[in-house]
């Protein structure tokens, strides 16, 4: 039962998203989408859950999203006809578009896929600033037949330089690309081994994580944030002396034609990511200290999945993508342009129509009505207020007072106030829409 006095909040590790800081999603996204349709790319939606399986055999029973983070229930039957079944809320997007890639047969057609997605996902992590347990994505996948050319290096160029050109868009700035190689997953069972035999006589000397992560999957290790561990994971074997021929070769295809765009990048050889569907190419974006994120630094995160399809039971498709996570985009735009003294959400209303007595209320709504049809975006105050509090709410709101009085409404001569000028005119109403139209543009 609700107590009155003890008011519902949201669950912990979620939140609100409110205005003026929704303009500002909406404005990344809408960036977003402008850069990916430049590229090529459609969007696809998936579903919010899935069958628990798609996640337990895509992403990988031994990752700490799967084994520990997953929000995951068991839907009960509701008929004779149906059987109970595993449920959980997406932890991310990339198994639930090869899933779906599967099973519409995108892959019949041979062309080469180009699909992103905007949607929140979720994992029951630890929650501080930049990590959450409801989060947004804005992601990416490239997949198709072999023959589709979907296993080029140059998709994972185009993927990376497309990502510089939206971070870049955005006004990100001080992004820094982090590029590695895993291999094919022979290369990753071979490393694997290595890395097995190298840790074992020095695990004991390492924390309790790594301890269990060298036995159930030690490539985790190497991405182990526990400072006392440092030099010893240093000393590991690193991947780049266990990649096979044709997995150097790619690697070295997509840095060349990084370096031919002129995208800036360092290889990082213990970027693993936390994910079992990686082969060859995988990479991250980060923003230097300071930009809002506090330790969540990774802005974003992807690579190459060549094997995923097959291990979800599908055709060979191999694949790469990549997942930005949007709340660590907005903090970071929003430090940033904080560091620089700005607000980075604001966008003020083209006017603030301020009705001179409750007898000018109804003029004034229709007046609104006719600017907002003209597309102008207008606020409407009300005639109990008096002049001083209108101008206060209009300041806040609006870059342009419209004084709505007695010989206003008579004359339809309005008095029109700017705010970043303090000029004031008296133009006609119905030419105001067309006089705010060219200040806008
Ligand atoms: P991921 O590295 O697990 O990769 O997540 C991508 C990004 O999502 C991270 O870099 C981070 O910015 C954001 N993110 C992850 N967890 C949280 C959280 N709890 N709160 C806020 N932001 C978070 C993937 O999800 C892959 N599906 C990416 C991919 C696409 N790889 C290939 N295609």
């Amino acid at each position: 039962m609700s107590n009155p006095t003890n008011p519902l909040k949201a669950v912990r590790g979620t939140r609100d998203l409110l205005p003026p800081d929704s303009a500002l999603w909406n404005h990344v996204e809408a960036i977003a989408r402008s850069v990916f349709a430049r590229y090529g790319f459609g969007e696809i939606r998936t579903p919010i859950f899935e069958d628990t399986q798609l996640f337990a055999r895509g992403v990988g029973e031994e990752t700490d999203i799967v084994s520990k983070e997953m929000y995951t229930w068991e839907d009960r039957a509701r008929a004779q006809s149906e059987k109970a079944q595993s449920l959980t809320l997406r932890p991310e997007n990339t198994a639930g578009v090869v899933r779906a890639y599967i099973e519409h047969k995108l892959g019949d057609s041979g062309q080469l896929q180009k699909l992103y997605y905007i949607g929140p996902q979720f994992r029951r992590e630890r929650p501080q600033r930049g990590r959450y347990r409801q989060f947004w994505q804005i992601g990416v996948e490239v997949l198709g037949p072999t023959s589709s050319g979907a296993e080029s290096p140059l998709r994972d160029a185009e993927i990376l330089e497309m990502l510089a050109t939206l971070l870049d868009e955005l006004g990100v700035k001080g992004w820094q690309l982090a590029l590695n190689s895993v291999g094919s997953s022979e290369d990753r069972k071979r490393y694997n081994a290595a890395l097995r035999e190298a840790l074992a006589p020095i695990k004991h000397q390492m924390c309790e994580d790594n301890q269990r992560r060298a036995e159930t999957n030690p490539l985790r290790v190497l991405d182990s944030k526990e400072p006392n561990d440092q030099a010893l994971i240093d000393g590991l074997p690193k991947i780049a002396d266990y990649l096979d021929d044709s997995s150097r070769e790619h690697f070295a295809q997509v840095r060349a034609a990084l370096d031919a765009c002129g995208v800036a990048y360092t290889v990082n050889p213990r970027l693993v990511r936390g994910l079992d569907y990686y082969t060859r190419t995988t990479f991250e974006f980060t923003v230097p200290d300071g930009s809002g994120l506090g330790t969540q630094n990774a802005l974003l995160g992807g690579g190459r999945y060549d094997g995923l399809s097959e291990m979800l039971g599908g055709p060979k498709a191999p694949g790469i993508g990549f997942a930005i996570g949007e709340d660590r985009l907005i903090l970071t735009l929003q430090a940033q342009a904080e560091a620089a003294g700005g607000s980075a959400a604001e966008k003020k209303l083209d006017a603030y129509i301020a009705p001179m007595g409750v007898e000018r209320n109804a003029a004034a709504l229709a007046l609104a009505r006719e600017l907002r049809r003209a597309g102008l975006s207008v606020e409407v105050g009300d005639g109990s207020f008096r002049l001083k509090k209108s101008f206060e709410a209009a300041d806040r709101v609006a870059r342009h007072i419209i004084i709505l009085g007695e010989d206003e409404v008579k004359s339809g001569i309005l008095t029109v106030k700017s705010f970043a000028t303090g000029e004031q005119v008296k133009i006609a109403s119905t030419e105001i829409a067309s006089r705010f139209g060219t200040e806008n543009q």
